[in-house]
């Protein structure tokens, strides 16, 4: 049901618009706060929703509005694709403000904690078959404070010596974090915290495993398959990469959480099908072995081997 019109266009109730679209209770809820808040806000949101025409003025409006009220917001806006956006959501505060609140209980927030899990699983799962070999080096590359690679070790190497990883990351802060979180973890000695754009780093030893999570997804094919093929130049022979990339099932599933990154927090990503990223595996010079989910289907890891006669 619509209701009265406004501006010359249709308006529905906050229920209605839910209802309408089959958003979930969860939308409902943040869009009753910001109702109570501030009803223009509400309004404008609604309309950029069904991509009905919001001003210039009334776009920053409701991007400020979001800056100022949430933290996940605020630092999706300063930098698209930073790790104090992946750490906030793995984290998950216990009092966060309401509108973050959304994000933490959305599908696509939850995805990147489940992503986190299925991440770590698969890391010890190829680094044990690695291990059989004998010693092990991991890149975790554009790793942010390297989280998965911190857990793994100190769940299930903290005495083994003969595995260590390289974290970089080209973001300072996520470095000394990392840092900070593995002396806590008891793992510094195994886990070197390098501050560097992984695209230019010229690696005294080659990887054995490289680690690229949440990397890609923003990124168009031929630029994904341009950084994979600089990574087989990373890798020993035989060496294995991990990759993840969103896929389409998020915007099917939770599109309102995208439309607010896309829309409201300029994160622009590009949804790729699992079919794309093997296609983006193979072109850059890989054997596609395998993938795997988070539990909410929203992300594919692909897990490549590099193919010899590239080397
Ligand atoms: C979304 S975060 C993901 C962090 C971590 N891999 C995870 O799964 O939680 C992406 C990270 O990639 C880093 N990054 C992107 N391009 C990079 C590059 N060329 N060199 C180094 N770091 C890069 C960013 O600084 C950021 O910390």
């Amino acid at each position: 049901m619509l209701l009265a019109a406004n501006n010359n266009s249709d308006k529905y109730s906050t229920e209605e618009f839910v209802e309408k679209f089959k958003l979930s209770k969860f939308v409902l809820n943040l869009l009753k706060f910001i109702e109570k808040d501030n009803e223009i806000i509400k309004d404008l949101i609604i309309r950029r929703y069904q991509q009905l025409p919001i001003s210039e003025n009334e776009e920053e409006e409701v991007l400020e509005y979001f800056i100022n009220n949430s933290v996940f917001s605020a630092a999706t806006v300063a930098n698209p694709a930073t790790s104090v956006v992946t750490e906030f959501l793995y984290a998950e505060p216990k009092a966060p403000l309401p509108i973050d609140q959304y994000f933490f209980m959305s599908e696509g927030g939850k995805a990147i904690k489940s992503r986190l899990l299925r991440v770590e699983e698969n890391i010890h799962k190829i680094a044990d078959s690695y291990l059989k070999k004998g010693n092990v080096l991991i890149g975790n590359l554009g790793g942010g404070p390297g989280r998965d690679i911190i857990d793994v070790f100190s769940k299930y190497y903290a005495d083994n010596k003969n595995i260590s990883a390289i974290n970089i990351d080209k973001d300072k802060s996520a470095i000394k974090r990392g840092k900070r979180m593995a002396i806590t973890a008891g793992v510094i000695d195994k886990i070197d915290f390098l501050e560097s754009n992984f695209m230019k780093y010229r690696p005294e030893k080659k990887f054995d495993i490289i680690i690229l999570v949440g990397v890609l997804c923003s990124l168009p094919e031929e630029t994904c398959i341009f950084v994979l093929k600089r990574m087989k130049h990373l890798l020993k022979k035989e060496g294995c990469i991990m990759a993840s990339n969103v896929s389409p099932k998020m915007l099917e599933v939770d599109p309102f959480t995208c439309f607010i990154m896309e829309k409201i927090t300029n994160w622009k990503l590009i949804f790729k099908e699992e079919e794309t990223l093997k296609n983006i595996f193979i072109k850059a010079g890989f054997n596609w072995q395998r993938s795997f989910t988070d539990d909410y289907s929203f992300h594919h890891v692909g897990i490549g081997i590099k193919k010899s006669f590239f080397l």
